[in-house]
């Protein structure tokens, strides 16, 4: 089958084999069988550069509880894999479940959420997690994991590194806030369309409505045009290499995150690099926000990737920077 609708990016190419599993049962006995296979979640942080000839195995578990141990203050969810992200997001603001607002209208499932530790307007998924479930692959046992076992970073986890291809993420349990005191709004964007709206005292729903509108400002919705979110990460250098840039350009963005280091928007960096709107065939750098490739339809990923390549060349011509691909390359 065709995976075009199964990658947020929109790339045709075509999977042998295609198993949708709905029950961790399932999935288990499906490993008894198969060690080698390639695990699709939503698909949303991926660039398919070739056919996939490793059977294909997408998580399709479903299902959301509320914990035992939930109190007064705080709600414990656990939450399958196969969960879409902004549908479980919309659920906890109608339950009143707090922490995961400014995390609205990710693209991608519940399950895939804690491998790259997703993140956006001043919350990280680490913030609301508690623990998770997944299963190891070479002895089929399910383990739990603690915040500390998932090693979270900026868009890193354990699943990422040591425990890459090693686990199926089966479920993640939140632990959410039910009075919301801790509504997180200082993040410059979040300020200025609350302000615009004329709203002193957020709830959480509005606060999920201001990011809406903030990323349908600035991200294209892959419905219309195939994407990842951001291509790369944003860059850390140490102050003293700032320095150095700042002798060449007067202002540079930038949020110091300890004595020496800084971390520079990837999306300033292409910007001053000339890239920004501009197309090259079937895919280009989005007009709004410059960190975001796009598929303007029947792009390959090999075309996405050799523009993210010239793209890393160029900012390290300019700036002496490396950028890293925050997308998984298939
Ligand atoms: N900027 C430019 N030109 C651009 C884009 C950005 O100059 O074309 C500069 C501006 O100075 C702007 C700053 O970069 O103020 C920050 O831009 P933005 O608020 O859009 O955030 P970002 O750093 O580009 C990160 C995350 C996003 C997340 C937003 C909001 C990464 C790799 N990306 O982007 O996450 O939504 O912050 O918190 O950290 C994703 O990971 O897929 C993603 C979309």
């Amino acid at each position: 089958i065709s995976l075009k609708l199964y990658n947020t990016f929109g790339i045709d190419v075509i999977a042998h084999q295609f198993i949708e599993l709905e029950e961790i049962t399932e999935i288990q006995s499906f490993i008894n069988k198969e060690k080698d296979f390639f695990i699709l979640g939503g698909g949303s942080n991926i660039l398919l550069t070739k056919n996939i000839e490793k059977p294909i195995l997408k998580i399709e578990t479903k299902g959301k509880k509320v914990l035992k141990n939930s109190d007064n203050d705080f709600a414990y969810i656990q939450v399958e894999a196969g969960e879409n992200w902004h549908e479980f997001v919309l659920w906890c603001i109608e339950n009143g479940f707090g922490g995961v607002e400014n995390l609205s209208l990710i693209p991608g499932n519940v399950g895939t959420a804690p491998m790259q530790n997703i993140g956006a307007y001043g919350v990280e998924l680490k913030d609301v997690f508690h623990s998770l479930q997944a299963l190891h692959i070479p002895t089929n046992q399910i383990e739990s994991f603690s915040k500390t076992d998932c090693n979270f970073g900026y868009r890193e986890s354990f699943f990422k590194n040591e425990g890459k291809n090693q686990y199926i993420i089966l479920n993640v349990t939140f632990k959410l806030t039910k009075q919301n005191h801790h509504i997180k709004t200082d993040y410059g964007a979040i300020k200025d369309e609350l302000s615009r709206k004329g709203i002193a005292n957020p709830s959480i729903k509005d606060v999920s409505e201001a990011v809406i509108s903030i990323r349908q400002s600035k991200l294209p919705d892959p419905k219309d045009i195939g994407n990842s979110g951001s291509f790369f990460k944003n860059p850390v250098v140490s102050i003293a290499h700032l320095q150095k840039l700042q002798s060449k350009y007067e202002v540079i963005p930038h949020y110091i995150l300890s004595e020496n280091e800084v971390k520079i928007p990837a999306g300033w960096l292409i910007e001053q690099c000339g890239f920004k709107g501009k197309r090259f065939g079937n895919t280009g750098v989005h007009e709004k926000q410059a960190l975001v490739l796009i598929n303007y339809g029947k792009a390959t990923g090999i075309e996405v990737l050799d523009l993210a390549k010239l793209i890393q060349t160029q900012v390290k011509e300019n700036f002496e920077i490396d950028l890293e691909m925050e997308v998984n390359i298939i």
